[in-house]
């Protein structure tokens, strides 16, 4: 195996980089292929995000994807990385029952990927099984403002927390998440000034998608950074591709070769 060129991240390493103001770069990755290049290429955290249900599968809202379907996303993504710390989303419905559910889709997940680290959407009213995936040993992200897997209850993807009743509940949460343990939050979609606000009352760092420059990193959905999504244009997405239209392009080239019979040439064959 080759000897990676960083040293590994962990979720120390993480936390000396908040302390040094260092800022965390993250991004999602469901397969092996996109998770070498995405590893090699430095990124400190690789989710294994529910939105595959999404930008893999097709689906509407992150609410289908299964326990066995994100294990066997997370666990391509193990066998291609070397230095990145990887953390996999929970799917909806395996972690908000109770704390006895919540700790065995969690210990499936560690077991069955190798996976880091897991993420749970939500604050007080997961605490219990936020705190016995904890006893168990598992590092634990939290993620607050939009939660997705709540998009029902929501009915909309509009900034969360501008009132200041949300807000304040956003905060009290933020300060529960780490009292309880967990070593990072993503805080999505929320005003900047609150992120950078929770970000300056805790210790641990926070992750931000939507929520402005204050927080200690940032997370994106690989598919819509590279432009391989390209009908999902929300104001803090900043695109440096666009694949779509680079793959199309492509393919319309092998489709024009093959049917003109310039591929392949000689030196294409045996
Ligand atoms: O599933 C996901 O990709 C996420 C990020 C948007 C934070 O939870």
């Amino acid at each position: 195996m080759k000897a990676p060129v960083f040293p590994k991240v962990t979720t120390h390493v993480l936390q000396e980089m908040k302390l040094k103001g260092d800022k965390i770069a993250m991004l999602t990755a469901y397969d092996y292929s996109m998770a070498k290049i995405i590893d090699d290429a430095g990124i400190d955290i690789i989710l294994v995000g529910d939105s595959a249900s999404n930008v893999m599968a097709g689906h509407k809202t992150t609410l289908p994807i299964t326990l066995n379907e994100m294990i066997y996303h997370a666990s391509s993504v193990m066998r291609a990385v070397e230095r990145a710390l990887v953390v996999v989303d929970l799917p909806f419905g395996t972690y908000q029952g109770n704390s006895r559910e919540a700790l065995s889709s969690a210990i499936r997940i560690m077991k069955e990927s190798n996976a880091n680290a897991v993420k749970l959407e939500g604050g007080r009213e997961i605490k219990d099984s936020i705190d016995r995936i904890l006893s168990a040993g598992i590092p634990v992200m939290g993620h607050l403002g939009l939660t997705p897997q709540s998009i029902n209850k929501f009915g909309t993807y509009v900034v969360r927390a501008k009132d200041e009743e949300e807000a304040q509940r956003l905060r009290e949460d933020a300060s529960l998440l780490e009292e309880i343990g967990c070593f990072s939050i993503v805080l999505e979609k929320i005003p900047a000034r609150l992120a950078t606000e929770v970000t300056n009352n805790i210790k641990i760092p926070t992750i931000g998608i939507g929520a402005g420059s204050g927080v200690d990193g940032q997370v994106l959905v690989i598919h819509d950074m590279l432009g391989i999504n390209h009908d999902f244009s929300p104001r803090f997405l900043r695109r440096y591709h666009n694949l779509f239209e680079e793959m199309k392009g492509a393919v319309g080239m092998y489709i024009k070769d093959v049917k003109s019979l310039d591929f392949p040439n000689e030196r294409e064959q045996y």
